[in-house]
C-alpha cells in the first residue's frame, strides 16, 4: 500500500510518516527531498521553491511505502492520511521555525481553507483525517497506524472557518 502523509506544512507529517513507515517496516519518502534532488519541472519565481513533476516522482516510488509532502496525495496513492493543525497553533510552530510572514500567512489560510484536504478528497481515495492541534506525536502516530491497517476513512473532523477572518 501507497500511504500518502499529506497536509499544510507544519501540521506534523515528517513526524509521523517516518514512525509510521518504521511501525510498518516500509520505506519511508520524502518527497519534497525528492522534487528538491531532481523530480521538479521549472521553478516557482514567487515562492522561490522548485515545481514538482508529478510524473517523475510517480515513476521512482515505491508501491509499499509512506510517502511524506504536502503533494504526496498526488502521487497515485492508495491512502491519504491528511493531518491538520488549528490555524493559530500552526501559525506558532510556523513562526518558531523562523518563516517569513507571507509564507507564514498563505500556509495558516491555506490550513483555514482545508485546501489539501479537498485535494485529497479529489483524488477518490479513503481518507483519514486527523487533528493534531491538541494530540501527543505517540497518539497520533498510534491512531494513524490504527486507521491505515483499518484503512478508515474519516474526514470532516475540524471546521476551521470561524478562524478564517484571523489568518491576516
Ligand atoms: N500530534 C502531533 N503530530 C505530529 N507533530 C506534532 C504533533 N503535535 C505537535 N507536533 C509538532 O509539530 C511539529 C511538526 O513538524 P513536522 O516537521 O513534522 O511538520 P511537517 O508537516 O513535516 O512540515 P513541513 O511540511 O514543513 O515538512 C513538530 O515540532 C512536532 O513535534
Ligand atoms: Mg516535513
Amino acid at each position: 500500500m501507497r500511504i500518502a502523509v499529506t497536509g499544510t506544512p507544519g501540521v506534523g507529517k515528517t513526524t509521523v510518516a517516518r514512525r509510521l513507515a518504521d511501525r510498518r517496516g516500509v520505506e519511508y519518502v520524502d518527497v519534497t527531498q525528492e522534487v528538491r534532488e531532481g523530480a521538479s519541472a521549472g521553478h516557482d519565481a514567487d515562492r522561490n521553491v522548485p515545481v514538482a513533476d508529478i510524473d517523475a516522482l510517480e515513476d521512482s516510488l515505491p508501491d509499499d511505502g509512506v510517502l511524506d509532502g504536502h503533494i504526496a496525495h498526488r502521487l497515485d496513492a492508495d491512502y491519504a492520511v491528511v493531518l491538520r493543525c488549528k490555524p493559530s497553533a500552526l501559525r506558532k510552530r510556523l513562526e518558531e521555525r523562523g518563516w517569513e510572514r507571507d509564507k507564514v500567512r498563505e500556509n495558516v489560510e491555506a490550513e483555514a481553507l482545508d485546501v489539501v484536504l479537498a485535494e485529497a478528497l479529489a483524488e477518490e481515495i479513503p481518507v483519514f483525517e486527523w487533528d493534531t492541534t491538541d494530540a501527543t506525536p505517540d497518539e497520533t502516530v498510534e491512531r494513524v497506524a490504527e486507521a491505515v491497517e483499518e484503512r478508515e476513512e474519516r474526514h470532516g473532523v475540524v471546521d476551521w472557518s470561524a478562524h478564517i477572518g484571523g489568518v491576516r
